[in-house]
């Protein structure tokens, strides 16, 4: 060691220290014997190789079209994607490119839909801002509100997603308490959400887009609609997205990605953003990286144009769909004898998320936790990991179980001995 002084980091990493992700992920590391249930890595076997390799073949036979894509692109991406995405957008809201009536310059391209997420937070949130959130929620996405300082409001969710009520009252009285000129973002996971596999039903779509224009009294309180799992949908209605209701196209920020239904390897996320927020997201982003890998764009061009991907998408969700159904017979045959044991049935996304009796707490420091990684030889999200506000004040007695990882084999095992983890606990 030098005798020089210590760092002194920025009060911006300050904010961003401890992320659960990196425990989670050392652990993982640190327990290889273990069936992880809690990995939120996509299924190894239907990653699209050929596919890929295809497109890959195709753009690299033409020089020109191959140096055009080993070449620097442009800090919102590819205008030929772009334009593919719209029509790709049309084609999921059920309507053409003129019906979907959104300009091609609202469409930012990203490094995964993660990028979009943090820019918007970069862009957006001072310190002592509010962000309202479902509970549970995407526990990264509360990383970075934190990450800028924001402060996070819950609200209450429950099986058809975030309540339009309970968003009312909490803007009610965010009011009264003089916090309303704060508020600025709301932020929900549309479809099959990650940590609930819950979906926001279509009912409650457009209230939730009329609640964010009635109180942006003092400035826009936009909605972040989040849409990761839009794709992989199993079973049930497909459902136009919160978006679709935002008629006047300044009040939601839509993104999607295409690391869930084709590959993360890719990083390719993008974003449907109101007009004015293109200019100031595409700034923030230029400081970055002015522009997402752009030979990845030019692949992904091919590979959607080639019909290669909807065909894919397909074949991922007879296989998660597999693996879905695995784990709710699983469930079904090692926790239906537990009282107090229930999970959600979700019709598409990558998990099931499991509630205990409230007794019973899960967090990385619990006995169940402890237990479970070192004796039964299985691991899992905690819970509360994925609600905002004083970890006294979350729910603490819940898991979210992936299926994307593990086999139908391997998931029937770690479910095995999830059960006799909890069993022993109970
Ligand atoms: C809800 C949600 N949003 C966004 C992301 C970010 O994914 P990516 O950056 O790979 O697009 C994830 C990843 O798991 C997610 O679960």
């Amino acid at each position: 060691m030098s005798n020089l002084p210590p760092l002194k980091l920025s009060q911006r990493w300050h904010y961003a220290s401890e992320q659960a992700i990196s425990f989670l992920m050392q652990q993982a590391v640190e327990n290889t014997d273990v069936v992880s249930l809690a990995a939120g890595l996509v299924d190894f076997a239907s990653l699209p190789v050929k596919e890929t390799r295809e497109a890959a073949l195709l753009l690299l036979s033409d020089d020109a079209s191959a140096r055009k894509a080993l070449q620097y692109g442009t800090t919102a991406g590819s205008e030929h994607l772009r334009g593919l995405l719209l029509k790709h957008l049309a084609r999921l809201e059920g309507t053409d490119v003129s019906g979907l009536g959104i300009d091609r310059n609202r469409l930012i391209l990203t490094t995964g839909s993660q990028q979009l997420l943090s820019l918007v937070c970069e862009v957006l949130l001072d310190p002592g801002d509010i962000c309202l959130v479902a509970g549970p929620t995407y526990f990264v996405f509360l990383g970075n509100l934190h990450g800028v300082g924001a402060r996070t409001v819950t609200v209450h969710t429950d099986d058809d997603g975030m309540c339009p009520q309970s968003l009312d009252a909490q803007l009610a009285q965010l009011e009264q308490d003089g916090q309303l000129e704060r508020v600025k973002l709301i932020y929900l996971v549309s479809y099959y959400d990650n940590p609930s596999g819950r979906c926001l039903s279509a009912e409650r779509r457009g209230p939730i887009v009329e609640i964010a224009r009635k109180w942006s009294k003092h400035q826009r309180i936009l909605i972040l609609e989040d849409a990761a799992y839009r794709e992989l949908h199993y079973n049930g209605p497909t459902i136009p997205s919160v978006l679709s209701h935002d008629t006047t196209g300044d009040t939601v920020i839509y993104t999607q990605t295409f690391s869930k239904s084709y590959s993360p390897g890719l990083r390719i996320g993008f974003g449907v953003v109101p007009q004015e927020l293109v200019v100031p997201l595409c700034d923030r982003k230029g400081n970055e990286d002015f522009g997402s890998a752009n030979f990845n764009q030019h692949l992904l061009s091919r590979v959607l144009e080639s019909g290669l991907y909807e065909s894919h998408v397909e074949e991922v969700c007879l296989a998660y769909r597999r693996k879905r159904d695995a784990m709710l017979e699983a469930a079904d045959r090692e926790f239906s004898d537990m009282e107090g044991v229930s999970w959600v049935h979700p019709h598409g996304g990558l998990y099931v998320w499991m509630s205990l009796p409230k007794r019973l707490e899960t967090g990385f420091r619990s006995e169940l936790f402890q237990a479970a990684t070192k004796q039964h030889g299985v691991m899992y999200v905690p819970g509360e990991l994925c609600y905002a506000g004083p970890l006294s004040e979350r729910p603490r007695h819940q898991m979210r179980l992936s299926f994307g990882v593990q086999s139908p084999e391997g998931i029937a095992d770690g479910m095995r001995r999830l059960a006799s983890a909890v069993r022993a606990q109970l």
